[in-house]
C-alpha cells in the first residue's frame, strides 16, 4: 500500500473492527476466491484480504478477473502479496480447478454500471448467470463453507410507493425486455438459482442486495453518478447532472459495503440480505450538491451543478424513481449498522482520489 494511502488504510482498519470475535474465528482458516475483485466493491474486499487477512489466518485468496474494464494498477499490486494468487479469466468460461481448494466464494463478476451493461448486455446477463451456474457446478459437492452472491438493490426495480423502505420480501415491479433488464432480470434468475441449489443441493449460500455504494474503488470513469460527480469535481468542471436529478437513493460508503459483505458471508446460512445505508434518502440533486460543497471545502472547488442530455439515450430509461433499503433484517440478525454519513463519505472518497497516483488505475479506458 502506498503511503498517501491514509484513508483506505483507515476504512480497512474499521471495517476489522467491525467484525465480531465470532466473525474473525470464522474467516481463520479460510481459502478464499473473489471473482470480479477488480470491480468497484472487489477494491475494498481484495484490499482488506490484503491488508488484514495473515492476522486473521485466512490461508489464501484467489482473486479472478477477466478486466473488462482493463487491469487496474492497484491489480498489479495486489498479485505480489504472498497471501494472493491473481488470475486473468472469464467466470463463463474458467473451470475453477486453480481454485480448487477455495471453499468461501465471493461472486462479483459483473458490470454493474448502468452505461456499461447497456453497451454489454449479454456479457452481463452471462457473468451473473452462467457464471454463478458454472461456480454452482463446480463447488457443489467440494464442502465449501459458502458462497456469497452479489445480486442487486435492482431486483425491486421501480417499487410501489408504500414498498419504501424496501424490505427482502418484496418481490418487485420490473420490466423484463427493456434497456435495464439485462441486469434486472439476471440477477433475479441468479437468485433463483441459489434458492433452488440450497433447497436441492444444500448448496451453502448467502444472498446479497447492494443498494448503491461508492468510494474508493470506484473508478472515475465508472459513469455511475458518484463517480462522475467526484470527477468533475477533481477537474474543477461543473457538476453534470443527466437526468431531472429527482430520483432519490441511499449512497453507502463501501467500507460499510464491504463490512456488511463479510458479515453476510460468514454468517454461512442461506438468506437474503439488503445491505447499504438507510438513514439518507436523497435526492441525485442533492448529492451532487454534497460533492459540490465537500470539494468546495476540501480544494476549493467552484463549479456549478449544470443538467445536460447523456449521449446514451437509454441513461433514464426505466431508471427507478426511489430506493430505500429497510434494514431490519441485517440489524437484528448480524448486529450491522453503516457508520459512514453519505456527507463524511464523499468527502473520503474525494481526498482519496486527490492523494493517490493515477497509476494505481482509477482511471481506465472504457470498454
Ligand atoms: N457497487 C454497487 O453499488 C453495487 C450495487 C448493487 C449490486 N452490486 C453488485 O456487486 C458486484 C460488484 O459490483 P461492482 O460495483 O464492484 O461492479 P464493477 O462493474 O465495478 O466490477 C465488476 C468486475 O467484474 C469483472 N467481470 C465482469 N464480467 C466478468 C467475467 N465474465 N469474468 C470475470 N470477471 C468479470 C469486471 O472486469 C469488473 O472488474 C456486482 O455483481 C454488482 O452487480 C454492486
Amino acid at each position: 500500500m502506498k503511503a498517501d494511502d491514509g484513508i483506505l488504510r483507515e476504512d480497512l482498519d474499521n471495517i476489522l473492527d467491525g467484525l465480531t470475535e465470532r466473525e474473525r474465528r470464522a474467516l481463520a482458516g479460510r481459502t478464499v476466491l473473489v471473482t470480479g475483485f477488480a470491480g468497484s466493491l472487489g477494491f475494498m474486499l481484495a484490499r482488506f484480504f490484503a491488508r488484514h487477512g495473515q492476522e486473521l489466518g485466512v490461508r489464501r485468496v484467489y482473486a479472478l478477473d477477466n478486466y473488462v474494464f482493463g487491469k487496474p494498477g492497484w491489480a498489479r499490486e495486489i498479485a505480489e502479496h504472498p497471501l494472493f494468487t491473481v488470475r486473468e479469466g472469464d467466470v463463463t468460461r474458467e473451470d475453477f480447478a486453480f481454485a480448487g481448494d477455495a471453499d468461501l466464494i465471493f461472486h462479483l463478476a459483473s458490470l454493474a454500471s448502468p452505461v456499461h451493461y447497456r453497451r454489454h448486455p449479454i456479457e452481463t446477463m452471462d457473468a451473473d448467470v452462467v457464471g454463478l451456474r458454472r461456480l454452482l457446478d463446480f463447488y457443489r459437492d467440494k464442502g465449501i463453507f459458502n458462497l456469497l452472491f452479489y445480486s442487486t438493490s435492482e431486483v425491486y426495480g421501480d417499487p410501489a410507493p408504500d414498498a419504501v423502505p424496501t424490505r427482502e420480501t418484496y418481490w418487485g415491479n420490473v420490466n423484463t425486455s427493456g434497456p435495464r433488464a439485462c441486469y434486472d432480470e439476471s440477477k433475479r434468475y441468479a437468485e433463483t438459482l441459489c434458492y433452488n441449489f440450497h433447497h436441492q443441493a444444500a448448496f451453502p449460500v448467502t444472498v446479497l442486495r447492494p443498494f448503491n455504494s461508492f468510494g474508493p474503488g470506484l473508478r472515475t470513469n465508472d459513469q455511475r453518478a458518484p463517480a462522475d460527480f467526484a470527477l468533475d469535481v477533481l477537474r474543477n468542471e461543473p457538476i453534470v447532472l443527466y437526468s431531472d436529478g429527482k430520483a432519490t437513493r441511499t449512497f453507502c460508503y463501501a467500507s460499510d459495503t464491504t463490512l456488511a459483505s463479510l458479515k453476510c458471508a460468514l454468517y454461512a446460512r442461506y438468506d437474503i440480505f439488503n445491505i447499504g445505508n438507510d438513514a439518507e434518502e436523497m435526492t441525485v440533486r442533492e448529492l451532487a450538491e454534497i460533492f459540490r460543497a465537500a470539494g468546495q471545502s476540501l480544494f476549493g472547488y467552484s463549479g456549478d451543478v449544470i443538467h445536460r442530455e447523456h449521449a446514451d439515450k437509454h441513461y433514464n430509461t426505466d431508471n427507478p424513481r426511489r430506493r430505500r433499503p429497510d434494514l431490519t433484517k441485517i440489524r437484528t440478525t448480524l448486529g450491522y449498522a453503516p457508520a459512514v454519513s453519505t456527507r463524511a463519505g464523499v468527502e473520503r472518497y474525494l481526498r482519496y482520489l486527490k492523494a493517490v497516483d493515477s497509476s494505481q488505475g482509477l482511471l481506465h479506458v472504457s470498454p
